[in-house]
């Protein structure tokens, strides 16, 4: 590959793309940068978050070229690495695949259960789009996708696309996790190596080892059990994520065996999680008043200033560090380890091979190779080929435009469970998705 790499983020207007734009200037020495463009479809939006970074990079990494676009041809020619983050249909669906199903007793959420196979069936048109547009204007470019619902978007992405070798879908919720076990710990989490098994947000760590070869998990449990469980992001502090937070222990009260990823939750307790969320307000509302709010904010008054010395508007560096960490290891050939989606194949014995797995991998010039992980018991067996399946068939009801898969697939999803309930919801997420969703039969 090139001394230094033309990187392109789709999604420029995104929340989270100061905090990638911090990550790169900060990062040149393991990945070094030509040009960095952002790329959206929503020029207004993007503006905001563009001038800050011009401020950024001026200040923080002159010698690289920056720019913002709406036009594909600018954004994608001679691109070495694709970074995307994109929501189709922007916080109003999100809200709407929160407030649907929670309206009906059933959980919304933005990756989970009805309202996460909205938003999956919603990005999918957006993201085949994307890899399109790239691939014409840089065949050999890597797509670094977190673009969610991650699971849903990178098990259609494989099946369009089944001879892709350059995409990796990555989730910063396991790189989350261990950030927050190294606090309660005292320890650096950094180059700790994790055996870890499930689909996205739907995984457990086995293993957790230091560099001395010892395991933590049980160090973790104990801790956990005592004082319970904290995020260590300041991105993860308003009170539904301290919610969320909570619940490991619980569900570690519940299934000790390993430690849960917090997004099983709701797979393990949709009743309790039903009767504590608030329908009239939901994750979305606190984003819109919180983060969006925030981000958006600093951005404008650092362009007011014309500095971005002292700028607040990164609370933690966990998801832009791992982008731009992920990215260096295909570079640069680490071989690091990370937690990655990639196809089973045989990683998880007697599952599905085309399952699109979260998995331990050693990150190199061609991707991740995944550490093999066996059998698994039966009750992480039972849950996961119910996921898988749902995942399986949401993903067929989108490219099918079969209302009938669709039905199954809600029908399958432990947080419906109910035929009559899943044609309920089904109906109204038709409904509300009009012109986002294919025309189901
Ligand atoms: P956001 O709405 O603030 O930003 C998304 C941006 O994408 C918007 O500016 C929007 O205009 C733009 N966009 C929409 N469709 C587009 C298209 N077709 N082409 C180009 N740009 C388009 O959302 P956010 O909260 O910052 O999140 C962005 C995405 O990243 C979401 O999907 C979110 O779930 C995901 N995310 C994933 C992880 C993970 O761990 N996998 C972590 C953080 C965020
Ligand atoms: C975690 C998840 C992401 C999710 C992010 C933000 O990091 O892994 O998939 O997008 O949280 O969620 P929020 O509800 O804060 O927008
Ligand atoms: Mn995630």
């Amino acid at each position: 590959m090139k001394d230094k790499l033309n990187i392109v983020i789709v999604g420029g207007g995104s929340t989270w793309c100061p905090g990638i734009l911090k990550s790169l200037t900060k990062h040149q020495d393991i990945f070094p940068l030509r040009r960095v463009v952002m790329f959206d479809t929503d020029a207004e939006r993007q503006a905001v978050i563009g001038d800050f970074g011009k401020i950024l990079f001026r200040e923080e990494a002159p010698g690289v070229e920056f720019d913002y676009t709406t036009d594909k041809d600018v954004a994608y020619e001679d691109v070495d690495f694709v970074l995307c983050q994109i929501r189709t249909g922007g916080y109003d669906m999100r809200s709407k695949d929160e407030k649907i199903p929670l309206s009906m007793g059933l959980i919304g959420q933005e990756t989970v259960g009805a309202g996460g196979m909205a938003y999956g069936i919603r990005s999918m048109s957006d993201m085949i789009q994307i890899v399109e547009d790239v691939r014409a204007r840089s065949p050999k470019a890597w797509i670094i996708n977190y673009t969610n619902p991650a699971a849903l978007v990178a098990y259609g992405l494989a099946r369009v696309f089944p001879d892709e070798r350059r995409i990796l879908n990555i989730c910063d919720q396991p790189v989350n996790l261990l950030r927050s076990y190294g606090r309660l710990l005292g320890k650096d989490p950094s180059n700790w190596e994790p055996t870890y098994f499930g689909l996205n947000h739907f995984g457990w760590f086995t293993h957790l080892y230091d560099e001395s070869g010892h395991d933590l998990v049980p160090d973790i449990k104990e801790y956990t059990k005592k004082f319970g469980f904290k995020p260590v992001d300041a991105e993860q502090r308003d009170q539904s994520w301290l919610d969320t937070y909570a619940m490991v222990a619980d569900m570690l009260d519940d299934f000790p065996e390993y430690l849960p990823n917090t997004y099983l939750q709701y797979y393990l307790y949709p009743k309790y999680k039903v009767a504590h969320l608030d329908p009239n307000y939901t994750r979305s509302d606190e984003v819109i008043n919180g983060r969006e709010k925030r981000v958006f904010e600093e951005c404008r008054r650092v362009a007011k200033v014309g500095t971005a010395q002292g700028s607040s508007v990164v609370q933690n560096d966990a998801h832009g560090d791992m982008i731009v960490e992920v990215s260096s290891a295909i570079y640069r050939n680490t071989r690091k380890t990370f937690i990655v989606m990639v196809r089973n194949d045989g990683i998880i014995k007697d599952f599905p091979d085309d399952a699109q797995v979260e998995v331990a991998a050693s990150v190199g010039v061609n991707g991740p190779v995944p550490y093999a992980v066996g059998k698994i018991d039966t009750f992480y067996h039972g849950l996961m080929v119910n996921q898988y399946s749902y995942e399986r068939l949401a993903i067929e009801a989108y490219l099918e435009h079969s209302y009938g898969k669709a039905l199954q697939a809600l029908t399958l999803n432990r947080l419906v469970n109910d035929g009559k309930e899943a044609r309920k919801v089904l109906d109204k997420l038709v409904e509300a998705n009009e012109g986002y969703w294919p025309e189901l039969h």
